[in-house]
């Protein structure tokens, strides 16, 4: 069941008296009969016995008990049973004590489910506090009172809501209650940490359940208070029948469904954070986001920014959320959107506006996707025929005008320039003789006008 290089593990561990598990993320697939992607091993071993046992080791976390073990590029983390301090940076314990038995190194772990242990050569289970039933029953409870387990570490509440959005399960009352009653304690997370737990989440099978019950807990406004907003939102529009936060969880299911990459899951998420600002209710009740695109735009710029996340994911997201209501019919404005975009960003775009589309009331559905559908086919009619041309796709250069008289810098710019808007409008102009005419009758009436 196991790979062999775990069970070679355990027996080295367990040929030299002591006790070797698999434990964590790998038990819990095991159990639900998913392959793992890593394996981690718990031990009774001290660090320094575990590095005698094996010939190559990498001391990843020696401090908090754990050493690599590398069997060729594979590498096992090996850690000593251990009950952690408390987080006060929120990511490092700032202390750990080893412990005896496998049991009390289970019982500092977050959930039932991420409690259990396997012994890889017997197969036995060791499930002190239930994890499998819970496991079956689709149970997100904390392994015994969940204020503790929150104070030690408070990703563990983004964590409870980011494995509701991995697998569809219940938080269990009380883990609940304490995730509402302690969400303050966010605050103190690294932004690292919540960025990575937000991207585990969006990923997830059931994403918007599990960014609805960061909201429902509070946890959401601690990260975000725009976030939040978006759920009192209302649109009182024909296009729309959900508040802003509930339709922006649809568009996030349906990019998901549409194969969507994290940026443009990312993307979905915020593509209306600007509404709550930009919203003006009108005489008749009803209202509208007049620029809601840019609003947007520049709070998913700040929030972005604070989740540290790179300069080039920023600009992905920031353009994918302010192009997401563009689109151009006149085939002319087709052409210069697609000089101006690179052929990646044009097609995570239109998965981001078909999944908005959907997300529209289901009269104004069809006809909001047979818009995006329709500017989409244009894009890919204007790629196909190479029409999108930029100025440095232009068949004469700077060097050719100047060789026909025109003074370097703005005059040369500007004649491109002329002559690329010129072929935008009719790309069939593009062609050497044709551009070298034109920009020799363009230089002769500039000089008659200036006589
Ligand atoms: N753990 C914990 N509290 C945390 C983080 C982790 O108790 N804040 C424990 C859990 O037992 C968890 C194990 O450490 O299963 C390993 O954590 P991690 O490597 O983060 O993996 P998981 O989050 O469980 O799963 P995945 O690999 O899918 O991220």
């Amino acid at each position: 069941m196991f790979p062999q290089n775990v069970i070679k593990i355990a027996k080295t561990l367990k040929n030299a008296g002591f006790d070797a598990y698999v434990v964590g993320g790998a038990v819990r697939d095991t159990v639900l009969c998913k392959l793992p992607h890593d394996y981690d091993i718990a031990t009774n071993a001290t660090p320094a016995q575990v590095k005698e046992l094996f010939d190559r080791t990498i001391d990843t976390g020696i401090e908090h008990g754990t050493v690599t073990a590398m069997f060729g590029k594979e590498g096992y983390e090996i850690t000593t049973y251990r009950c952690d301090g408390k987080y006060s940076d929120g990511r490092h314990p700032d202390s750990v004590s080893f412990v005896d038995t496998i049991e009390d190194d289970l019982s500092r772990r977050d959930f039932t489910m991420n409690a259990m242990a396997i012994d890889p050569v017997t197969e036995e289970l060791v499930d002190p506090f239930g994890g499998e039933t819970d496991l079956h029953m689709g149970v997100i409870r904390t392994v015994g009172n969940a204020e503790d387990r929150f104070k030690e570490d408070a990703l563990r509440m983004m964590r409870a809501a980011r494995f509701k959005a991995q697998f569809g399960f219940t938080i269990e009352h009380r883990t609940y209650d304490a995730m509402t009653d302690m969400h303050g304690l966010i605050s103190g997370l690294s932004k690292e940490r919540i960025h990575e737990e937000l991207n585990k989440t969006l990923q997830g099978r059931f994403a918007d359940i599990g960014i609805k019950a960061m909201e429902l807990t509070g946890i959401l406004r601690e990260i975000s208070p725009e976030l939040s907003e978006m759920f009192y939102c209302g649109q009182e529009t024909p296009w729309h029948y959900e508040n802003v936060g509930s339709h922006s969880l649809s568009v996030l299911m349906n990019a998901k469904e549409k194969g969507g990459s994290l940026n443009v899951l990312w993307a979905a998420l915020l593509h209306d954070m600007g509404k709550p600002e930009a919203k003006v209710i009108k005489e008749d009740g009803s209202c509208h986001f007049h620029n809601h695109a840019a609003h947007s735009g520049k709070l998913a710029y700040n929030l972005l920014r604070e989740l540290k996340f790179s300069n080039a994911e920023i600009d992905r997201i920031v353009k994918l959320v302010e192009y997401h209501d563009t689109v151009y019919a006149d085939i002319k404005d087709v052409r210069t959107f697609v000089a101006a975009h690179d052929k990646d960003f044009l097609d995570e775009l239109y998965i981001l506006q078909l999944a908005d589309a959907m997300a529209h009331t289901p009269r104004y559905a069809e006809e909001a996707v047979a818009e995006k559908e329709a500017f989409r086919k244009d894009i890919l009619t204007v790629i196909r025929d190479k029409t999108a041309i930029r100025i440095k796709d232009l068949k004469i250069d700077g060097s050719d005008l100047k060789e026909l008289g025109y003074e370097e810098g703005i005059e040369i710019g500007l004649e491109l320039e002329k002559l690329w808007k010129l072929c935008i409008e009719d790309p069939s102009l593009n062609d050497e003789k044709t551009l070298y005419d034109l920009a020799e009758k363009d230089l002769k009436d500039e000089e008659r006008d200036e006589r």
